[in-house]
């Protein structure tokens, strides 16, 4: 059988990077047609022209669409790859400098600018599965739009029936980094790893080749040799040298998330951010102008053999998933989920990050069976709380509950900031967040 994939947030710059995964796959994941939804017209139809030359050049026979409809984007698709992006790169840019003016750090997801994020994500993506629950009732949400312990959160408040399954690449990303830096094989780990989305701690790898837990000695490479970050962006470079000083100077015993250095390091990020140009100027100089650009000269008609758009595949966990559903594999996965008692002492209706088994009926979740440590609980605890506060302050159109939201944040030192960093976000963000009264 042949799918129908809508790609929701099509004019991202990720979009590339996922058609060559899909490709990639195609014995086991066949595409007949592939959509691209987006809001953002002039983004999206830039999107089109790269997809329709990338489809060209590898001599694919799969339908395109372009659409800023959503009944044409999800009638009888299976499945939806969701990276919307709400209010774009400007208003993460956003999201990242406000925080900063107040001396707080500005991060995409952490901290309060990804709450000034999480809540247009919510109101934008809600609306989108509002429109898929209509046209398209028994596709897989496959989610990957942040905040997503937020989305996830107010999803399954909205939404419970919904088949949907949200999940990060960090967790990905880290192991691949291990495997470049010591030189391991990440498809022989099976990971022990528990938390919140951007906020969690490997507890033990298993190295099914080597049949021992192979964390211990990680970690004392980690602390010898750091990661090996050549060939990496700058700020993602940056940000791996924290991760390794927080298990080598702090922490020892368990492998961080390297996004809870917003949280724990924040004199670090600071140190390191300009307020004047954060990674949103740095992405929207860096990869869309590259798409820019190879629209630009597609458009003037060059031979199309002389463009050299090279994009890295991208999404692999997400078509990963897809392909463990439709075969009904079994496969591992760090997915987010709602607790009911995986980690014992955490509340139960935490959303949580911990690995699951994905196959036709879904998600099954994998129970830790043992209490996780007061550092990390006490950490999740706070958070979860600040985030359901700000879930409720969505629902219940509430100001009083975005300000203890904001005001039990661990980046922020007191309720008088929470305030003032609060409504300068309410100003900012406009229409693109509900109404708070
Ligand atoms: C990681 C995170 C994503 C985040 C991305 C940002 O992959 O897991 O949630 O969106 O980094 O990357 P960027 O290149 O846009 O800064
Ligand atoms: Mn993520």
């Amino acid at each position: 059988m042949s799918n129908v994939i809508t790609i929701a947030g099509g004019g991202s710059g990720y979009t590339p990077g996922i058609l060559l995964t899909i490709l990639n796959f195609r014995e086991e994941f066949p595409v007949s047609e592939i959509r691209l939804y987006d809001i953002d017209h002039e983004r999206n139809a830039d999107m089109g022209i790269i997809m329709t030359y990338l489809l060209n050049k590898n001599h694919e026979n799969v339908k395109l669409i372009v659409t800023e409809n959503p009944q044409e984007a999800f009638t009888g698709c299976d499945f939806v790859f969701s990276q919307i992006r709400v209010g774009g790169m400007k208003m993460r840019e956003k999201d990242e400098k406000i925080p900063m003016k107040y001396g707080l750090v500005g991060q995409e997801t952490c901290g309060v600018g990804g709450f000034a994020y999480g809540m247009r994500s919510m109101k934008g993506f809600l609306e989108m599965v509002g429109f898929i629950e209509k046209y398209a009732p028994n596709c897989w949400i496959l989610n990957y739009t942040n905040p997503e312990t937020i989305i996830a959160e107010s999803v399954r408040r909205q939404f419970p029936k919904i088949k949907i399954i949200n999940a990060c690449d960090m967790t990905i990303g880290i192991e691949e980094l291990i495997e470049k830096s010591f030189g391991y094989d990440r498809r022989n780990f099976i990971c022990q790893y528990y938390g919140l989305n951007h906020f969690g701690w490997y507890r033990e790898i298993y190295d099914v080749s080597r049949q021992k837990d192979i964390l211990p000695e990680i970690i004392t490479k980690i602390k010898k040799q750091g990661f090996d970050v050549s060939g990496m962006e700058p700020s993602w470079a940056h940000t791996y040298r924290v991760m390794a000083d927080m298990v080598r100077e702090f922490f020892p015993k368990y492998l961080p998330n390297n996004y809870l250095q917003y949280y724990l390091f924040q004199d670090r990020a600071l140190e390191e951010e300009n307020p004047n140009y954060t990674r949103a100027n740095e992405v929207m100089d860096g990869r869309l102008r590259k798409i820019k650009d190879t629209v630009n000269k597609i458009k003037e008609n060059r031979d199309l053999d002389t463009i050299d758009y090279a994009s890295e595949s991208h999404g692999l966990y997400i078509v990963e998933m897809a392909i463990s559903i439709l075969h009904n594999k079994n496969d591992r996965f760090m997915i987010i989920v709602p607790n009911h008692g995986a980690i014992p002492n955490l509340r139960s209706d935490a959303v949580v990050e911990i690995p699951c088994y994905v196959n036709a009926r879904g998600v099954e979740p994998i129970s830790l069976c043992y209490n996780i440590p007061d550092l990390h609980k006490g950490l999740m605890e706070a958070q979860v709380a600040s985030e359901k506060l700000l879930v409720d302050a969505f629902f219940e159109n509430s100001y009083q509950k975005a300000l203890e939201a904001f005001a039990l944040n661990q980046t922020v030192p007191n309720a008088t900031v929470a305030k003032k960093v609060l409504n300068d976000f309410i100003e900012a963000n406009g229409n693109y967040w509900v109404e708070l009264k």
